[in-house]
């Protein structure tokens, strides 16, 4: 089938490469043009594990990239709204560059005859398909939904580093449409993936993905709940997640207890499901409870430093570990964020490393010592924060010897070292 797809962020880049790969012709519309110039040249302007090869496999046969909405919607059945859905300061979802997207899409589709679909891809808070989006569709086309096109909302579930292999083997694929006809087109996009269709609302499909997401956050926040309290009382909070998870109705993912989560998606998404509760006159207790583990869980990391050694003005500390997750040099909510400012603020000397992430932390703190290697960053430090969990933390030992003082507070049970005095944020 001939698909459009409005956005080449990592979800748009991907859900484009992936059609490509499952058969289907992809028009990827952006409005920056450079973009558009480096996929049609198949280089990817982000980066995601297996994207590369998937864009060079494709990029000028089955996928075109494009700046012109009219071009795309003319020639393809079904159009992907996959822009971002920021917060605002307040923490509530904003839906400005889902309402532009919607605009043009509308106004391309006043200039095109015959049937099409739009398909909300973007996380959106529930009722902003039905309420936001498809009323700027038919007021910018001049048609009507149903009739004239088909609207549905289809949620992804991508984890970063991740999203190619979760497109590919999704364990769910959602699809709600205002009617049966748009539901049954987008389900037969996903037709080579053999994956079971749920099929439903635009308004559940939106709840489903938040209810997703919020349910993983909402266990993270527990296993640091439970690990604060198994820390006072000298309980391994790894033994207990280990031993809940063998009940199916838990499972063993997602229990990690630590420095708690980042990303551009859980802490969103717990914050715009807060907001969209409150709209409507609900209080969210347990979900707002989530965010509050979360943003108390790194300043622990603070805190258990300065019990160890005090005053922490003019020491040297390092931190281990920029991105909110491995494998990624994405920076978005990491939790070394709110460390890094607090140490900053207590007047300590911060150096840094960590494997991809450094030059967009840069942009952030662009005055702490960054570091081309785990032991460089350790050279002389009073103690170490380590922050996220990449793979290569689990090899360092020696390079721990140029420390001043051996003091290793490690936020994600990363580090196996045993010449060092170790302590765990909640182990
Ligand atoms: C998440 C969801 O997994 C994905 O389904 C959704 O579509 C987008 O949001 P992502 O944000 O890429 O994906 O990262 P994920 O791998 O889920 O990790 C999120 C954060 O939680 C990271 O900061 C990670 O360090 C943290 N985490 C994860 C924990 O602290 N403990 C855990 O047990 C698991």
């Amino acid at each position: 089938m001939k698909v459009s797809v409005i956005g080449s962020g990592y979800v748009g880049l991907v859900t484009a490469t992936c059609f490509a790969d499952i058969g289907h012709e992809v028009a990827c519309v952006d409005i920056d043009e450079k973009k558009v110039e480096l996929i049609n040249a198949g280089v990817p302007p982000i980066y995601e594990e297996g994207l590369g090869e998937l864009l060079q496999k494709y990029a000028g046969k089955k996928i075109l990239a494009t700046t012109d909405y009219d071009y795309a919607v003319r020639n393809s059945e079904i159009s992907f709204i996959c822009v971002g859905t920021p917060s605002d300061d307040a923490g509530n979802i904003n839906l400005e560059i889902v309402k532009a997207a919607a605009r043009s899409i509308g106004q391309a589709l006043a200039k095109k005859a015959g049937y099409h679909v739009v398909v909300v891809k973007s996380t959106v808070v529930p009722e902003t398909t039905e309420k936001l989006v498809l009323p700027i569709l038919e007021e910018a086309s001049g048609k009507k939904a149903g009739p004239d096109f088909g609207v549905a909302m289809n949620p992804e579930f991508l984890r970063e580093g991740k999203a190619i292999e979760d497109f590919m083997n999704p364990d769910k694929i959602v699809v709600g449409a205002i009617d049966e006809k748009a539901g049954k087109i987008v389900s037969e996009l996903y037709r080579p993936l053999d994956c079971e269709i749920t099929l439903t609302n635009p308004r559940t499909a939106e709840m489903i993905k938040y209810a997703n997401n919020s349910f993983l956050a909402t266990k993270i926040s527990f296993a640091n709940e439970i690990g604060n309290i198994c820390k006072q009382l000298d309980i391994d909070t790894y033994e207990v997640m280990q031993a809940i998870g063998k009940d199916f109705r838990i499972s063993p993912a997602f229990l990690n207890s630590g420095a708690g989560f980042g990303g551009s998606c859980f802490p969103k998404d717990v914050k715009a499901l807060i907001g969209k509760a409150k709209e409507i006159g609900y209080g969210p207790t347990l979900l707002e409870a989530v965010i509050s583990v979360n943003e108390t869980q790194p300043l622990m990391m603070t805190d258990l430093l300065r019990k160890k050694i005090g005053d922490l003005k003019d020491k040297k500390i390092t931190v281990l570990g920029l991105a909110f997750k491995n494998d990624t040099d994405d920076i978005r909510e990491s939790r070394a964020i709110p460390v890094i400012a607090e140490l900053l603020r207590l007047g300590a000397e911060v150096s840094a490393y960590d494997p991809l992430a450094a030059e967009n932390m840069k942009k952030v703190f662009p005055a702490i010592g960054y570091r081309k290697s785990a032991k460089a960053a350790l050279e002389g430090a009073e103690a170490c924060l380590v922050m996220t969990e990449w793979d290569e933390f689990k090899e360092l030992d020696s390079e721990f010897e140029g420390m001043k003082e051996k003091l290793v507070i490690d936020g994600r049970r990363i580090i196996k070292a045993r010449n060092i005095d170790y302590e765990g944020l909640c182990w």
